[in-house]
């Protein structure tokens, strides 16, 4: 069978990236960073989701051998620039607090008007082979930033986010409505198809 590691140490993105991903690509074992040697990860220190993808995914393939699959994503909301964009996971200090981080999204964006809370969940997957083949593939998730979080699903900004189209949070959908209209769900069933034939290269 053939193995390939998510080098995802976050246990919810994992889930998620594995559901999408075994039904799509057939005959495949995925690995997550718990099922492989313990390795140093490496600093995310791009400027670019797509750069930063990279970076995990390049180690994984160092430290195990295996074809690696990473993606690096985050919330780009427009009255802030674009930012936290890939400082989305340590918006508000290095601590990876998801609640602290909706808290200060909530307080930057106070007096900002409904109108201009826009903002787009962007991900970048990077698919990296021994032989040193890479594949990258983004997807991205258009919305509007709330008053109030909403909901307990999901994970990181979700009960802060609605989907266009959407009068609920990402947090108050079921998992398979959230794959469905998802960045990371739009950017890995693009690259499932590449990577699945990449595999059989390999
Ligand atoms: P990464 O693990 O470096 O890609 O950081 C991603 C960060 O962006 C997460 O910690 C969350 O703060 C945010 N993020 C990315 N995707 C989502 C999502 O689907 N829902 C909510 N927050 C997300």
């Amino acid at each position: 069978m053939t193995r390939v590691v998510l080098a995802s140490g976050n246990a919810k993105k994992l889930a998620e990236l594995r559901r999408i991903l075994e039904p799509l690509v057939p005959g495949v074992e995925v690995l997550g960073l718990r099922d492989v040697e313990p390795y140093d990860e490496p600093a995310e220190t791009e400027p670019t989701f797509e750069g930063n993808a990279l970076i995990k995914a390049r180690a994984a393939v160092a430290a195990t051998g295996l074809p690696a699959l990473a993606d690096d994503s985050g919330l780009c909301v427009d009255a802030l620039n674009g930012m936290p964009g890939v400082l989305s996971a340590r918006w508000a200090g290095v601590a990876k607090d998801d609640a602290a981080n909706n808290r200060l999204l909530l307080a930057q964006l106070a007096d900002v008007p409904d109108e201009r809370r826009t903002a787009t969940f962007r991900c970048v997957m990077a698919f990296v082979r021994p032989d040193g083949t890479e594949i990258v593939q983004s997807g991205e998730m258009p919305g509007r930033i709330l008053r109030d979080e909403r909901g307990e699903g999901g994970f990181g900004y979700d009960p802060l986010f609605a989907a266009d189209g959407y009068d609920v949070s990402t947090a108050e959908l079921s998992r398979e409505e959230k794959d469905a209209i998802s960045h990371r769900g739009k950017a890995l069933r693009a690259i499932a198809p590449r990577v699945a034939e990449a595999l059989r290269r390999s």
